[in-house]
This record gives structure tokens, C-alpha cells and sequence, in this order.
């Protein structure tokens, strides 16, 4: 027998197969050789702003790009760790990309509004299109933008989001502040990221150091456990994430 949590985790993988499918028909290192990943993301030292042509591109493969096991992992923390989504409550997340938990949420919370914020436009048109298909899209706003411009007056979120994004910005700092000025006091709060990302470097201390100026932590941990690999290594992922509530 699933457990309830068992069961809406298998609900959010079927729905992230069917609206991001293309793991199923493209390679991963292919994809990430196409994109001139190295280049063009991960190792680049451009501004964030000019990074926006190549999270456009990553849009279109998104499915390929990002692993299923991890947005699986990050909703089980999510639905384990979020105490609530308050009946008509508002979710505000930075670096939203195409939106995949939050949409979810629409369809699987009382949540009343989700509000996306990403500097790609395509990540956005993404969600804007998986969002009329399930019949939310009245309850979705899209802010296409700097996640540290964004026009959202303060107290707005209920719930705030920021999903393996902000480690793409050395000025990663502001996104916490950003996501602290958004909430409303004691909103619930799951921030995750890439520690030691080469845009951003930023070490557990730095993370655990930061997030508790604007956050009281509840859980602070890796995305998915280390892996014993067939080769006999053990592959540790520096996905970690925090869940907790805004300060007062
Ligand atoms: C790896 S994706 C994660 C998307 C989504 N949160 C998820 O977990 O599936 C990172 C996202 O952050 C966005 N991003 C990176 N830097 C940004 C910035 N400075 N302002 C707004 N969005 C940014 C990218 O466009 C991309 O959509």
C-alpha cells in the first residue's frame, strides 16, 4: 500500500514525464554538449543578464536537461517539509523555470496563485502553455525579469519557492533577501540550490549563514542521498535545500 505521499509523488512524476518528455527521446550529455553547457552556462563568467539566451535554449529540452529523480526528490522534501499551502494563498518562486512543482501545486493544493518569476522568457511561455493545458492558467502570473527586479510588492507570498536557481548568480545573496522581502512573516519557505556551482561557489557554511538572517530552518539537507555508483565510487550531488518560515 502507497502512503498519501508515496502516491502524489507518483502523480508529480507521471506529470513531469508527460509535460517534460524529453528524457525519453533525447540523451542527456548530448543535450548538454548541444547547449555548449560549459560555455555557455556553467563555467561562463558572463553577467546573469546575458545567460538569458542560453536558459531559452534550455527551455526547449528541459525534460533532458533536468533529471527526473531531482524534481522528484525536491517535491518529496517539498510536500514532507512545507507545513502548509493555505487555501487561496499565494506562491511566489524566483528562478522558476517552467514551473513544474508550482503548477503542480495548482492542481494538487488549495493554493490560490502562483506567481513565476524567471529572466528566460521561454521557461515562462513553458509554463504559461503546460498552465492552460491543466486549466490554471487564470491563476498564474508570470513576472519575465531579474528574480532581484521583480515588481512584487512585499508581504505577497504565503509560500516562497526558490528551486536549484539561485546558485546561477554570484549575486545569490539578494535572491534570499528578495525572497524575504516577498513573503509574508512566517510564510513557509523551500529554498534549494547547487553548492560550490562555479557561478556562484557558494560553500554549505556560506548557505546555512545566509539563509538563517531571513529564515528560521526547519530542515536543512541534501536533495537526493550520495549513490554507490557500479564502479564502486560514491556520487555525492551538491543539491542541498532548506525548508523553514520567514522570520517575523
Ligand atoms: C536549473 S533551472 C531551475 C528551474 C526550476 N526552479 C526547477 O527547479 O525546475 C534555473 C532557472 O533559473 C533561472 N535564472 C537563472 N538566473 C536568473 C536570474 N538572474 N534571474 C531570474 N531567473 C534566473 C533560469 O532562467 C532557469 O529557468
Amino acid at each position: 500500500m502507497m502512503n498519501k505521499i508515496e502516491t502524489l509523488l507518483k502523480n508529480f512524476s507521471e506529470f513531469w514525464l508527460h509535460f517534460f518528455p524529453e528524457a525519453g527521446t533525447l540523451d542527456r550529455q548530448q543535450v548538454l554538449t548541444e547547449l555548449d553547457d560549459a560555455d555557455f552556462g556553467r563555467d561562463s563568467t558572463r553577467p546573469d543578464c546575458q545567460l538569458v539566451s542560453y536558459q531559452n535554449c534550455v527551455a526547449t529540452v528541459y525534460g533532458a536537461y533536468e533529471q527526473a529523480r531531482f524534481q522528484v526528490a525536491a517535491m518529496g522534501h517539498i510536500l514532507r517539509s512545507v507545513r502548509q499551502f493555505p487555501a487561496g494563498g499565494t506562491l511566489v518562486s524566483l528562478g522558476s523555470g517552467p514551473g513544474s512543482y508550482e503548477l503542480w501545486l495548482l492542481l494538487n493544493s488549495q493554493l490560490g496563485k502562483v506567481i513565476l518569476v524567471d529572466h528566460s522568457s521561454e521557461m515562462l511561455a513553458r509554463a504559461t502553455s503546460i498552465a492552460k493545458e491543466i486549466g490554471v492558467a487564470d491563476r498564474l502570473q508570470t513576472i519575465c525579469t531579474d528574480a532581484t527586479q521583480n515588481s512584487i510588492p512585499p508581504h505577497t507570498a504565503d509560500v516562497i519557492f526558490s528551486i536549484n536557481a539561485l546558485h546561477w548568480s554570484s549575486g545569490w545573496r539578494a535572491w534570499l533577501r528578495e525572497a524575504a522581502r516577498v513573503g509574508k512573516p512566517d510564510a513557509e519557505v523551500f529554498i534549494s540550490c547547487s553548492l560550490l556551482h562555479p557561478r556562484s561557489n557558494i560553500t554549505p557554511d556560506q548557505f546555512g549563514q545566509a539563509t538563517r538572517e531571513y529564515f528560521n530552518i526547519s530542515k536543512f539537507d541534501m536533495v537526493v542521498p550520495p549513490r554507490q555508483m557500479p564502479d564502486g565510487q560514491t556520487a555525492v550531488s551538491s543539491r542541498f535545500f532548506f525548508a523553514g518560515t520567514k522570520k517575523r
